[in-house]
């Protein structure tokens, strides 16, 4: 009979981070090798079959196009194999909400997909990265984990991809869920679920392109005129994602300029600098050519337009389909 095993795609970041002293504020992510973290996880007497992979040794912040797509291709044949019961990639946090939601978008939820990471370096006093992984390791052998898109798991909460996000620069509590909270609790010995799966049997909903058009981010301040939204364009923008004030406002003359381009075939999509919110349709949105961000905060508006686009959907009705999806 042939051995069943979870995949463990590793990348670097803080649960691969070591200071060398306790006593040392700074620490250097990705550090400790996938064999060694695995070793330490032998150790607490976990029973699932492990299966490694070092992918990268970076902190988060260094994720590129290209070290997504060798990623993306690992768990295609991760899911394509039958003894392969799911996925673990361990990952930095400052971009894990990103990472977790491309791959959400593009891969099917036929198994487990869970990202985790950790807050506290892995040799720093009460380091929480062995028991988030333990506690990854737990979501990747339920086979009820399927089916709800890619996970992301920290502090004993289970997000979904499309409501995570880091809220918190430090503190093991750093994740937060919008709309929804967290999905589902767990421990190393316990896993809960608070509702069925929502995506049973979904397919990936976007081909996966490892080079995407460029989409930029205009952060909206006080005083901020059009043009941001001209350099922008000059910088060969394809697609633009306003950061905005409040409910995806801007001052008036930016929202003019936003308005030209969307005319001129760059679509606009409106989110908030607002860390938690929804940005729904606005009247203006249909004479002004916008999409709403919903709730995506503007990494995630970013990665869903560059999607839409690299997939040849421009038309805005569509595009705002794919932002009103759960
Ligand atoms: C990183 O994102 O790689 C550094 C921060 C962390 O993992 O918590």
């Amino acid at each position: 009979m042939e051995v069943k095993y979870i995949r463990v795609l590793a990348t670097g970041g803080t649960i691969a981070g070591t200071a060398g002293s306790a006593m040392r504020r700074d620490y250097v992510p990705g550090q400790i090798g996938i064999e060694q973290l695995l070793s330490e996880v032998a150790g607490l007497g976990i029973s699932a079959e492990l299966v490694g992979e070092q992918f990268a040794s970076i902190g988060s912040e260094d994720i590129t196009p290209a070290i997504w797509a060798r990623l993306h291709h690992a768990c295609k044949c991760a899911l394509a194999d039958d003894n392969c019961l799911g996925i673990i990639i361990t990952h930095g946090t400052d971009t894990a909400e990103e990472t977790a939601f491309l791959f959400d978008q593009t891969l099917p939820t036929s198994k487990p997909i869970i990202l985790v990471g950790a807050m506290r370096a892995a040799d720093a006093v009460g380091s929480d990265g062995l028991r988030n992984f333990a506690n990854a390791v737990q979501v990747a052998n339920d086979p009820a984990s399927g089916g709800r898109g890619v996970l992301l798991v920290m502090s004993d909460n289970i997000f979904a991809a499309r409501d995570v996000r880091k809220a918190r620069t430090e503190g093991m509590e750093a994740f937060r869920g919008f709309p929804r909270g967290p999905v589902g609790h767990v421990t190393p010995n316990s896993l809960e679920w608070f509702g069925p799966p929502w995506r049973e049997g979904e397919g990936a909903r976007f081909a996966f392109h490892e080079t995407m058009p460029k989409v930029s981010i205009l952060f909206a301040y006080a005083g901020m005129s059009a043009d941001d939204v001209a350099l922008a364009l000059a910088g060969g923008t394809a697609g633009l994602v306003l950061a905005g004030f409040g409910h995806g406002t801007a001052p008036q003359p930016v929202r003019a300029a936003l308005a030209t381009a969307a005319a001129q075939g760059v679509p606009v999509v409106r989110s908030t600098r607002v860390d938690e919110g929804l940005v729904d349709r606005e009247p203006d949105d249909d004479t002004m050519g916008f999409i709403a961000a919903r709730a995506l905060g503007p990494p995630k508006a970013r990665i869903l337009l560059q999607l839409l686009l690299a997939n040849g959907i421009t038309d805005p009705v569509r595009a705002q389909e794919a932002f009103d999806r759960r």
